[in-house]
C-alpha cells in the first residue's frame, strides 16, 4: 500500500510539470504566432487570368533577363556571380524553377513591388533603392501584363524538383549548408554589407530552432524576428516543406531513429519494473 502512495506522489508531481509547468515555460519562451499564411493574404490577389504566350514577350521587354538567367529556356544568366554580387549585392537566382517554388499572387506583387512582397520595407527608401527594380508595365494593364509573365514562369516550370534543388534555387544565394557541402553563390563579404548581417550556415538550424520555428520563419521572417534583415521567402507551401525536409535530412538524420529507440527504451524499462517489483515481492516473501 506504501508502495502505491509513493507511486501516486510521483506520478502526481511529474504530471503537474509534464501539464501544467512545461507547457508555461514553453509559451514564455517561445511566444505563440500565427501559423505559415500560404495565401499571401497581406498581399493583393491577382485578379487577371495569365496568358504564358503574351507572358513570354512581356518577359523579354521587361528586363527580367537583365538581371536572371533562365537556363531552362537557354538563357543563361546575364553575368557571372563575381560581376552580380557587386552589382546587386546577392547573385539573383535564376528563374526556371520560379513558377513551380514560388507562390503566383506572391510573385505578382513581388514583380510588382519587392520590398512589400519581401517584406524588407524597413531596409530600404527612394534613396536606397531594392536591387529588384519594380516593373512599371509596358504601356498596357499592368495587372494583365504581370499575370502574363506569371503565366509563363509557370508554364516553364519543372512539374517537380528534388529537395536540395529547391534549396538551391530558394536559399543558397544567401546561405551555406557545409554539411551538404554546399556553399553561397553570392560574395560573402558583400552579401553581409547588402543584408546588414551575415545569413547563417543552415547546417544544423534544424536542430537549434526546430521545424515548427522554419514553418512559419521561411513563410515571414518579421512574425519570428521582428526586423531581420532576411526576406521573406515567398515559398509554396509544398516546396517550404521541400526545404524543411531536405534541412532536416543534412542536419538531423538520425532523428525518426531516435524517436523509435525511445518507445523502445520506454517499453523495456516497463517490463523491467514489473519484474523488479515481482522479485522484491518474492525475496520479502521469503524473509517474513
Ligand atoms: C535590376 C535587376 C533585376 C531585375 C530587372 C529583376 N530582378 Fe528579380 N531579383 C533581383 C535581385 C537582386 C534579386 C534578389 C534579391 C534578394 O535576394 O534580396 C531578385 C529576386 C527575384 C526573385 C526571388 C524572390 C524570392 O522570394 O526570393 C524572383 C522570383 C524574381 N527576382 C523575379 C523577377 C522577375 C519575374 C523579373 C522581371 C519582371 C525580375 N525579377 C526583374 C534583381 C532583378
Ligand atoms: C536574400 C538573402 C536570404 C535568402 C534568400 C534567405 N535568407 Fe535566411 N537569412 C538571411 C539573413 C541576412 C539572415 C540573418 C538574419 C538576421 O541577422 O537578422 C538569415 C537568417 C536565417 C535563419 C536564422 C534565423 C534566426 O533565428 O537566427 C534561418 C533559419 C534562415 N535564414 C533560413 C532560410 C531558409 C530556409 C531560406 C530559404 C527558403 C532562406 N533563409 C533564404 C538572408 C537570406
Amino acid at each position: 500500500m506504501r508502495e502505491l502512495k509513493i507511486l501516486g506522489v510521483v506520478i502526481f508531481f511529474t504530471a503537474l510539470i509534464y501539464i501544467g509547468v512545461e507547457p508555461f515555460a514553453h509559451s514564455q519562451m517561445h511566444p505563440h504566432v500565427a501559423p505559415a499564411d500560404f495565401e499571401f493574404k497581406d498581399l493583393p490577389k491577382q485578379t487577371k487570368t495569365g496568358d504564358a504566350i503574351k507572358g513570354a514577350e512581356n518577359f523579354m521587354n521587361a528586363g527580367c533577363i537583365g538581371c536572371h538567367g533562365l537556363k531552362s529556356q537557354g538563357m543563361p544568366s546575364p553575368m557571372d556571380d563575381a560581376t552580380a554580387s557587386a552589382s546587386f549585392g546577392v547573385v539573383p537566382p535564376d528563374l526556371s524553377s520560379a513558377g513551380l517554388i514560388y507562390d503566383s499572387d506572391f510573385l505578382a506583387a513581388l514583380i510588382k513591388n519587392p520590398t512589400v512582397a519581401l517584406k524588407v520595407e524597413h531596409k530600404f527608401s527612394e534613396t536606397k533603392l531594392h536591387p529588384m527594380t519594380q516593373f512599371y508595365g509596358l504601356g498596357g494593364d499592368i495587372d494583365q501584363e504581370i499575370a502574363d509573365i506569371v503565366a509563363y514562369l509557370k508554364s516553364v516550370a519543372p512539374k517537380s524538383l528534388k529537395n536540395d534543388e529547391v534549396f538551391a534555387d530558394a536559399c543558397q544565394r544567401c546561405h551555406d549548408m557545409k554539411y551538404a557541402n554546399k556553399s553561397r553563390n553570392s560574395d560573402t563579404a558583400l552579401l553581409t554589407k547588402y543584408m546588414g548581417s551575415t545569413p547563417p550556415d543552415l547546417s544544423m538550424m534544424i536542430r537549434s530552432k526546430g521545424d515548427t520555428f522554419l514553418k512559419t520563419f521561411i513563410n515571414n521572417p518579421q512574425k519570428q524576428l521582428k526586423g531581420t534583415a532576411m526576406p521573406r521567402v515567398g515559398l509554396t507551401k509544398d516546396a517550404q516543406e521541400q526545404v524543411i525536409a531536405y534541412m532536416q535530412n543534412t542536419g538531423d538524420r538520425k532523428k525518426s531513429e531516435r524517436e523509435s529507440l525511445g518507445v523502445k527504451v520506454i517499453g523495456f524499462m516497463f517490463i523491467f519494473t514489473i519484474l523488479a517489483y515481482l522479485w522484491k515481492v518474492k525475496i520479502w516473501r521469503e524473509v517474513h
